[in-house]
């Protein structure tokens, strides 16, 4: 499991830490971290509790922070949308040709949990939540996966209560001495087969990446539309009719800053703003369809783009209501928004990023 993997390797990376003088003194390179600097960094939550800090959060609680923060991939009821993680279900599945690993019917530890959550989530706006918080997010997770009841309340006191449903599941790998003799013949490196012949080119299986399409797509549109939001053209990119932006309603734009979290876990905007999983929307409205420089969009998107898509209010309208009616195929998970307001204020929002 490489997520038990990772805990560990961030362990030995902590003692490597401690012993760290001596390589930067030879090689007279960097400086010994500090010990506020490795305690800020080192949040290792251990399976016997170590490394929690104290706090609580309930269920109720947690079920309002999963819906603002992490339903929008991890689905309502943790039951997950599309291929992002499901992170609950899965009970008396693990003994099936294909089990369903979730938090509650896989990991041994709760402790994991909080810790994994804690660390990455939510997932592109990492370590933003609140020690409570995660507490209280946990406490839905459990109740999703119907470990506790809903008046649940998860704290450190009763953290070691909690029992995993397969904490007993995991075995000590004695692989090495079990079977490793077995499958570690020296391996055959010459003349192996009788006869070679090429049953499948990859471009048939289609795992050819298309990246030199793409490429020349954008490059195309470069080349025609001045628009285009590519920050190394030569000649300055010409900019947008500003008169929009100026009347812009502040109240209109605060709305949509607000209706924009739901967009933040996959895009940035603003000064400094990179591609994410989503891409960039700096310049978006009246600007062309998939031109955000170095981003993969999906291929009906670059065909959108060549065929001239603009972002206009309408266009973009259309789009944010259900991404997946208005364009089959996008790579853009996000449902669509329910209320007209939130449409209208999110675009207003993102003019005034021209
Ligand atoms: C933008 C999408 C997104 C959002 C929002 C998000 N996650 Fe995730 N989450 C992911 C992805 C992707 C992974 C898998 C990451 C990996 O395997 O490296 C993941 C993995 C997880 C896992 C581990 C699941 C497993 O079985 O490996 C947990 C637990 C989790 N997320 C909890 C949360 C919580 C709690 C929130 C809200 C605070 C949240 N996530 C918000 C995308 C998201
Ligand atoms: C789960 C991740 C995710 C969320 C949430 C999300 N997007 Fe996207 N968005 C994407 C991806 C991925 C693409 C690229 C789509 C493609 O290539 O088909 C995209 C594309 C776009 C585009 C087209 C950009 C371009 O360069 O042509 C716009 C506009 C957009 N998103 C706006 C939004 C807004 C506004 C929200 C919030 C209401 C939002 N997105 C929420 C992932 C996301």
């Amino acid at each position: 499991m490489s997520k038990y993997r990772k805990l560990s390797f961030v362990c030995a990376v902590t003692a490597s830490f401690v012993a760290a003088p001596a390589y930067a003194e030879k090689f007279g390179l960097g400086r010994t971290a500090h010990a506020d600097e490795i305690a800020a960094w080192d949040k290792n939550v251990s399976p016997d509790g170590v490394g929690l800090p104290t706090g609580s959060g309930s269920v109720e609680v947690g079920e309002e922070l999963f819906s603002d923060y992490c339903a929008i991939c991890h689905g309502d009821f943790a039951e997950g949308v599309d291929n992002w993680p499901k992170l609950s279900g899965g009970a008396d599945t693990l003994d099936h040709e294909d089990p369903l690993k979730t938090v509650g019917s896989f990991w041994p530890y709760l402790s994991t949990t909080w810790d994994y959550i804690n660390r990455s989530m939510p997932f592109g706006n990492a370590q933003t939540l609140e020690p409570d918080e995660v507490y209280a997010v946990v406490a839905y997770i459990l109740y999703s996966n119907d470990l506790v009841e809903e008046d649940f309340v998860l704290s450190s006191d009763n953290f070691l209560d909690v029992e995993m449903p397969n904490r007993d599941g995991f075995i000590l790998d004695d692989r090495a001495e079990t079977e490793y003799a077995i499958f570690s013949k020296p391996p055959c490196m010459v003349d192996c087969k009788d006869s070679v012949e090429i049953t499948m080119r990859a471009a048939v299986l289609d795992v050819t990446p298309e990246e030199t399409r793409a490429r020349q797509i954008q490059e195309m549109i470069k080349a025609t539309n001045p628009n285009a939001r590519y920050t190394d053209t030569e000649e300055p990119v010409a900019a947008e009719p500003a008169a929009e932006t100026g009347e812009l309603d502040p109240a209109l734009v605060a709305a949509g800053e607000k209706a924009f979290k739901k967009c933040k876990a996959c895009h940035q905007v603003g000064e400094g703003a990179k591609n994410k999983t989503g891409p960039v929307l700096n310049g978006v409205v009246n600007g062309v369809a998939g031109s955000s420089e170095g981003f993969r969009y999906s291929k009906p998107m670059m065909t959108a783009a060549a065929d001239g898509l603009i972002w206009n209010d309408e266009e973009l309208a259309a789009f944010l209501k259900k991404p997946r009616n208005y364009m089959k195929g996008t790579k853009m998970s996000f449902a669509g928004f329910r209320k007209e307001g939130d449409i209208v204020a999110v675009i207003a929002y993102l003019k005034s990023f021209p």
